[in-house]
């Protein structure tokens, strides 16, 4: 559908060749099964002007291009949910034809939408395990905190906020700080205080280890997801 780039006042088309003709920097942003078939259709109108970012999960720079002209200026993006509240963490990669100054381009433009750094593509699929995946163990953390609060008497909508308050002040004070979480979690240790109790309850329930395990898996998968 088109009428969510027209009520944004974009300039919209069914015609992805028209869009390649009418632009330098070209976004890719289909489902992973539908991208070759968009690169074939496009291949013939990219030239040595465009730009192509992708943002499709599983498919990498060689694949991207291998199905463009040899000499494309290609670069990998790999965003994460937030982005849409200009919060996001992203990391991308270029290509070999791609240089400073399309890579700074890129990371200028989305900065907008929150962190954005240039890595080795090896990297990709870690940052899916640790941050594109990772928001939902947020999302369940802060479920688990509301229901702990729900358990002991609050009601359950202001529980939610405050959990929310709660992740988000603790991520400010890491950014903001630069110091190391385990230094800011000292601070809060008052030694035989309420802190260090809850702590010795998570360490129990292997909370560390079990969060390590979920960025492997989440990584492994995606490594694996590149692969078929
Ligand atoms: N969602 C995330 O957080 C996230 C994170 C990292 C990477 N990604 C990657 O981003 C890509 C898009 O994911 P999504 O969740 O945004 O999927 P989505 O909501 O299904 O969006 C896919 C878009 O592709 C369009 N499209 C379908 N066929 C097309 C074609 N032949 N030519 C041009 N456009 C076509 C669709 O338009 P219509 O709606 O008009 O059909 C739709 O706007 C995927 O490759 C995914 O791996 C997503």
């Amino acid at each position: 559908s088109l009428s969510p780039g027209q009520e944004l006042g974009c300039r919209t088309t069914h015609c992805n060749l028209e869009v390649v003709q009418r632009s330098t920097l070209v976004f890719l942003a289909v489902k992973p099964h539908i991208l070759p078939d968009v690169l074939e259709e496009i291949r013939p109108a990219v030239e040595l002007h465009h730009i192509v970012v992708s943002l499709v999960a599983g498919v990498t720079i060689q694949t991207l291009q291998r199905l463009l002209p040899p000499w494309t200026k290609v670069l990998r993006i790999m965003p994460n949910l937030p982005c849409v509240v200009q919060a996001g963490a992203m990391v991308f990669s270029r290509g070999i034809a791609a240089d400073d100054t399309e890579s700074a381009l890129l990371k200028n433009l989305l900065s907008s939408c929150g962190l954005c750094e240039e890595v080795p593509e090896s990297y990709i699929d870690i940052h899916t395990g640790l941050s594109g995946s990772g928001v939902a163990y947020v999302y369940l953390f802060a479920e688990a905190l509301a229901e702990g609060a729900v358990k002991m008497g609050m009601p359950g909508a202001l529980a939610g906020r405050i959990a929310a308050q709660t992740l988000l002040g603790a991520a400010k004070m890491l950014l903001e700080t630069g110091e190391h979480p385990a230094k800011l979690r000292g601070d809060v240790c008052t030694p035989g205080g309420t802190t260090i109790y809850a702590l010795h309850q998570l360490e129990k329930g292997a909370l560390r280890a079990t969060v390590m395990n979920a960025v492997e898996a989440a990584t492994n998968r995606a490594c694996d997801m590149a692969k078929d």
